[in-house]
């Protein structure tokens, strides 16, 4: 079983994008998917509870609201994280989780945030022994705007390496609104979005 926590203090840098569209694309590869969600706001429970039956079923929890989980013999768990750094359930997830996802935006404000929040995952003993792993995702990523350029030399500085850059597209908007990823979305419309979740579920994947 491998466990993948995105997180991110900042408010709205894409942390239930990325977990939902994670978990479908586990689901449609015929994995068991736990998704846990750490946020009150419960949007990944409220995605799961939209998704259609006939797309791959993903098991969910809604964490910050107490009781406990029901996932037996998951392959994938992935957890939602909230939009503040403590937290007693962020901090548990922090210690539970193999692989750490942190989701930026390209703007030069919200780096500002994450690079606090690096420093705290940066302290942990086990990322520092090297048992977990930290990756950086772009998000919402515009080729060719300055804002894009700035942040892609703002992160080459970061000591945790980008795995992912994922454009802006409202493919996904539409996709999450309907309970689905973009993995269950027509390849030929979602093919080149596809595409670029490749090194980040290589990076996911790797052994720990
Ligand atoms: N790559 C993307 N392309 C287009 N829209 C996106 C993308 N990623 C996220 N969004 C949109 O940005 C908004 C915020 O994303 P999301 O809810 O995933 O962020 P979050 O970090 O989970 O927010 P919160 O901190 O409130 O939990 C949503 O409306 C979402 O649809
Ligand atoms: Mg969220």
């Amino acid at each position: 079983m491998k466990s993948i926590l995105i997180a991110n203090p900042k408010g709205g840098c894409g942390k239930t994008t990325l977990a939902v569209n994670l978990a479908s694309y586990y689901a449609r590869r015929g994995k068991k998917v736990g998704l846990v969600d750490l946020d009150e706001q419960g949007s990944a429970t409220a995605w799961l509870g939209l998704r259609p039956d006939k797309h791959p079923a993903i098991q969910g929890w809604h964490a910050a609201r107490g009781g406990r989980s029901s996932f037996n013999g998951s392959d994938v768990i992935i957890m939602d994280g909230p939009a503040r750094i403590t937290s007693a359930k962020l901090e548990k997830a922090l210690g539970n989780a193999h692989v750490i996802l942190v989701p930026v935006l390209p703007s030069l404000f919200d780096m500002d945030a994450v690079a606090r929040f690096l420093e705290v995952v940066g302290a942990l003993p086990a990322v520092k022994r090297g048992k977990k792993r930290v990756g950086l995702v772009a998000n919402r990523v515009r080729s060719n705007t300055i804002s894009s350029q700035k942040l892609k030399v703002a992160l080459k500085k970061m000591p945790p390496k980008v795995v992912g850059n994922l454009s802006d597209s409202q493919i996904y908007v539409r996709a999450g609104a309907r309970g689905l990823g973009i993995f269950d979305v027509a390849k030929n419309q979602s093919q080149h979005l596809r595409d670029e979740w490749r090194s980040l579920i290589r990076f996911v994947n790797k052994d720990s």
